[in-house]
């Protein structure tokens, strides 16, 4: 139905700059040619990832949609800026951290609604509604194919045994996915634990931390190390791109926790203009067939629990996931920080 609408209906995509300067962000402004008020999004997910969807829920509700891109931080940084007068409707982030953030720092409001507490299941979501997990992204082990036997591969601190010395590659510690891992192990461990467990880590590197989790697996692939952490979907577009792409997955902490995952995810901003509207826009991401398009146009899992993924992810296997809640990654980022300081992970 909605591709239909899609197809029946003319749209103009308006790229404008915004007036004031905004650093890297870029304004966007989706057209549905009809007179509703728009909803503004301020957007840390990728430009390519959400242009689609959110044309169509503008067309869908005969609203203008507009969106600025930017990393998370940034964002949280703009919207404490403006106050009051912000424009903006919802932050939508790419990890948990930076929406605990925002709601630590009053700029979120709970979104109290039963729909939203129906499909997304209560570790990726804020206790009182202040923002929801919408996809989930699994940071695991991956390893070579042909050199590492997935049975030899267990648990994120194993990964610190001398068998892997020389042979582990990470991204760098500056990254939020590792801090928000890090904060996660802090919660479950400890801090001495934890801080052991990254000292074993860094001595085990084979080389310098990468920059991005992409140049990690290919690295793998190019027998610079056998083994490495990254979010399963970095190796979901390389495996699409590249059939037989040598690396493989192992899910961590199986006999344990379980698989740390984190979320792309969104709240209703504090001084929303458009509060009901963007109630509506959570909802809508949070059902089924949205769900899949919303996690899948990435190799994301839906945090809607009852959503197949597509089948290069579903490939992985089924996994067990670690259910604390994805709000303590950013109560423990701070903490978490310090530590891969101490332990020396660059
Ligand atoms: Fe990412």
């Amino acid at each position: 139905m909605l591709e239909r609408l899609s197809a029946s209906r003319r749209w103009g995509l308006v790229v404008a700059l915004t007036a004031v300067a905004v650093g890297a962000a870029s304004l966007f402004a989706l057209r549905a040619g009809a007179q509703g008020d728009a909803l503004v999004v301020y957007s840390a997910r990728k430009y390519q990832l959400v242009e689609e969807l959110f044309r169509e829920y503008g067309q869908l509700r005969g609203i203008e949609v507009k969106f600025i891109t930017d990393d998370g931080a940034p964002l949280v940084a703009r919207l404490r800026a403006e106050g009051r007068n912000s424009p903006a409707d919802v932050l939508m982030t790419v990890d948990a951290g930076d929406l605990w953030r925002a709601q630590s720092a009053g700029l979120l409001q709970p979104a109290k609604s039963a729909t939203l507490d129906a499909n997304i299941p209560a570790h990726l979501r804020d206790p009182d509604g202040h923002w929801y997990g919408l996809s989930i992204r699994a940071r695991t082990i991956a390893y070579a194919a042909q050199r590492v036997k997935p049975e030899d591969l267990s648990s994120y601190a194993a990964l610190g045994e001398p068998r892997w010395k020389g042979r582990l590659c990470l991204r760098s510690g500056k990254h939020v996915y590792n801090q928000s891992l890090v904060a996660i192990l802090i919660a479950e461990h400890g801090e001495a634990a934890t801080e052991r467990i990254v000292r074993s880590w860094v001595a085990n590197l084979a080389t310098a931390p990468f920059s991005n989790d992409t140049l990690l697996l290919e690295a793998i692939a190019a027998g610079q190390c056998d083994v490495g952490i990254v979010n399963s979907y970095y190796l979901g577009r390389l495996q699409a791109e590249r059939p037989g792409f040598p690396v493989a997955l192992r899910w961590a902490d199986q006999a344990g926790s379980g698989v740390h995952v984190n979320i792309s995810g969104a709240g209703i901003t504090r001084f929303a203009r458009n509060r009901a509207e963007a109630l509506r826009f959570l909802e809508w991401l949070s059902t089924p067939a949205i769900q899949a398009r919303f996690a899948g146009a990435n190799f994301e899992f839906a945090a809607n629990p009852g959503v197949e993924p597509p089948p290069v992810v579903a490939a992985w296997g089924p996994f067990r996931q670690n259910v604390i809640n994805v709000g303590k990654a950013g109560e423990l980022q701070p903490a978490a920080v310090r530590l891969m300081d101490r332990a020396g992970w660059k």
